[in-house]
């Protein structure tokens, strides 16, 4: 009889639900929020369509808004009053993040609360360190006076009660600088989710917006990572694993499914972050009436985690997690 396989067979309705592989679920989910020390209200992000810039004011009712949806954990970027070359406002004990840390975990002790460890919105000129001249004589991030700055980040985060603390600037050896800064200071206990293999990628446009952290000369190509290879972003994971990262991270998400899996088989935890722009044009289309927004996403993060990601940084977070529990 001819065909002799038949993968239709367990295609049948009851029986497709067996079957799934994957599931997504609310704990896979962590959301991106936007706290801004220069406003009252908040502020809707044009280039990103139902995301926000909250006042520290607002963190108490959006960390609230977000448990009832069944979200279980956050990522804060903060947009400070004050900028300059050494990124100051980024490292005060009163700095716009670390206020919104100490506001959303009195308000829900059990939500995890993670804080990007990056200077780019911090700094006058938009680069994610200490720029300076190099030993070829260009004006460029320099590597090591940027680690002690990181270190000084991460520590006061942790001081504002961070549950963790996530580098994002693609400095050589920040996983161990910040390793030892937490050490140092008494927080051996605070996990690093290392943005091991960040890609210089031109979709992250609309958080650039969203964060006010372009950067005004050059670009990230020289400390984040070319997208066309594979071989070292396998390279860049092993080695943040190697200082001591307790969970790694592929950035962008969807279009770099081939390194999430390969990331996987170092063994340790992977997060993959759905990115600004990988939201934005799931919105756009949407708005345009071309792709079902709720179907698009779900399809999106499923095939995520698919491909190994064991947590997804996504603006999609509340509306997942609600739809998720709809859907039960
Ligand atoms: C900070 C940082 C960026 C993003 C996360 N952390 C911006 C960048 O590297 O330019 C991008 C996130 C997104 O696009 O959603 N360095």
């Amino acid at each position: 009889m001819f065909p002799e396989r038949r993968l239709r067979r367990l295609r049948k309705r009851n029986l497709q639900p067996l079957f799934r592989e994957t599931r997504l679920t609310a704990e896979d989910l962590i959301m991106p929020v936007f706290f801004d020390e220069t406003i009252e209200e908040a502020v809707p992000i044009a280039s990103m369509p139902g995301q926000w810039r909250y006042p520290i004011g607002d963190a108490a009712a959006v960390a609230g808004r977000l448990e009832a949806a069944g979200v279980r954990a956050v990522i804060l970027f903060g947009i400070p009053a004050g900028k300059d070359a050494g990124a100051h406002s980024a490292y005060a004990e009163n700095g716009v993040v670390q206020q919104a840390v100490a506001a959303v975990k009195a308000a829900c002790p059990e939500m995890v609360v993670i804080t990007d460890v990056c200077a780019c919105e911090y700094t006058d000129h938009g680069h994610c360190g200490v720029i300076g001249e190099t030993c070829s004589g260009e004006i460029d991030l320099l590597n090591d006076p940027s680690l002690a700055l990181m270190q000084k980040i991460a520590v006061s985060q942790a001081q504002a009660g961070a549950d963790m603390v996530a580098p994002s600037c693609m400095l050589d050896g920040q996983v161990r600088a910040i390793r030892e800064a937490l050490d140092a200071a008494g927080y051996a206990e605070i996990p690093i989710m290392s943005y091991s293999t960040k890609f210089s990628s031109a979709f992250y446009g609309p958080f650039r917006d969203a964060a006010d952290s372009g950067y005004s000369f050059g670009d990230r190509t020289t400390y984040q990572m070319d997208p066309a290879n594979a071989r070292e972003a396998f390279t860049e994971s092993e080695m943040d694993a190697a200082e001591g990262a307790d969970i790694l991270m592929v950035k962008p998400a969807g279009m770099y499914l081939d390194v999430l899996a390969a990331v996987r088989e170092i063994g340790l935890p992977v997060a993959a972050y759905q990115v600004s722009g990988e939201y934005s044009m799931l919105k756009a289309a949407a708005a345009q009436g071309w792709l079902d927004e709720k179907t698009c996403a779900l399809e999106s993060l499923t095939c995520i985690k698919r491909a190994g990601a064991d947590l997804i940084i996504t603006y999609y977070a509340e509306d997942a997690a609600r739809w998720l529990s709809e859907e039960q």
